[in-house]
């Protein structure tokens, strides 16, 4: 019985010496140390032998558990590490190599078109101002003289924050904004940024987009003004031989108010399809501060007059790179976005 132990150690041993990988040793295990393993069947033997042969028996057997279980415990150790030494340098990371190159970015078509108009100002002495997103009711019409109810209000649905609160349908109310800032100083200000209205998403109109707003207040502002400002504008952007032509329109918060058109860039007038056979593009309303506007940004409108704009960002954008879809600038298509 004692030979049997010994040959067991012996047996198990060797076997554990040839265990490469952590499911043989598993395997090792359940073979010898499990509860139906053959050392500890062993141990279970131990009532059918004699009384005397039982201690020498059961002290030889403890021992040899004792010790395949620390040499179980060693080889399951060593394996550990040699595989951990294995993968780390399977999967290694070979520092040397080049990294994978991050394509530089570059700026959206709207903010390039964005900033060769604020080049373009800043060389005509308009500064840059900019006035929040979410405004008041207040802000966005009834200062703008458009008090509740005005019809003109129409013109303009948007998304409601709540009551009084809203997201600004156009740049107009920061017109209110730098001039309760500014008085009684002179202003010469463009006021780019997001408008929002609540419309049908097409091809033609989205429900953001951006806008630039004009608004010079000074003493002796003229509508020769305001139609010399634009002809240089539409000049510097589209090129010397450029035209302008004015309509009378209609807008609350200027008197009189007008729209410009300047001549079709891709006939020169002839008439085409971009033009839609008129030979004119619109570029922007606009028109004299109206008085009520003045006074509501603190302006005596006995003294002080002005003239304001505003103007379309993604409509040049799309003339001038043939672009038929608004959708488009929004819609996070790198396909669309890397062409420009
Ligand atoms: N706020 C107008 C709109 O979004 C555009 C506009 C017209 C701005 C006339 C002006 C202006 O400053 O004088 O439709």
């Amino acid at each position: 019985m004692l030979d049997q132990v010994k040959q067991l150690e012996e047996e198990a041993l060797a076997a554990l010496e040839a265990v490469e990988h952590s499911e043989a040793l598993s395997e090792w295990n359940r073979r010898y140390l499990s509860k139906k393993g053959t050392l500890t069947q062993m141990l279970h033997s131990v009532g059918q032998l004699s009384k005397e042969d039982r201690p020498a028996f059961g002290q030889a057997a403890n021992k040899v558990k004792v010790a395949l279980e620390a040499a179980y415990e060693a080889r399951a150790e060593a394996l550990r590490r040699s595989e951990m030494t294995r993968e780390l340098e399977s999967g290694a990371v070979d520092v040397t190599l080049p990294g994978r190159p991050v394509g530089p970015g570059h700026l959206h078509i709207t903010t390039q078109t964005l900033r060769q108009i604020y080049a373009i100002f800043a060389e005509m002495g308009f500064q840059v101002y900019e006035s929040p997103d979410v405004e008041t009711d207040e802000m966005n019409f009834g200062l703008l003289n458009m008090p509740p109810h005005h019809p003109a209000r129409d013109m303009w649905d948007t998304f409601w924050i709540s009551d009084q609160v809203l997201l600004r349908t156009h740049t107009s109310p920061g017109q209110i904004r730098v001039m309760r800032e500014r008085h009684p100083d002179p202003i010469r200000v463009i006021l780019p940024g997001k408008c929002y209205r609540y419309e049908q998403i097409t091809a033609r109109s989205e429900h953001q987009f951006y806008q630039v707003e004009g608004l010079a207040v000074g003493h002796g502002i003229r509508m020769t003004d305001l139609i010399g400002t634009l002809t240089e504008f539409a000049r510097r952007l589209y090129g010397p031989e450029r035209r302008i032509r004015i309509r009378s329109s209609y807008f609350p918060f200027t008197e009189p108010s007008i729209e410009a058109d300047m001549d079709c860039i891709l006939c020169r007038g002839e008439g085409c399809r971009v033009c839609r056979h008129s030979g004119w593009l619109e570029i922007c309303g606009a028109g004299m501060v109206h008085p009520v506007v003045l006074q509501n940004g603190g302006y005596n409108p006995e003294e002080w007059s002005g003239f304001a704009f505003g103007l379309g960002v993604e409509r040049p954008a799309m003339l001038k790179y043939d672009i038929d879809d608004i959708r488009l600038f929004y819609g996070n298509d790198l396909r669309f976005l890397r062409q420009f």
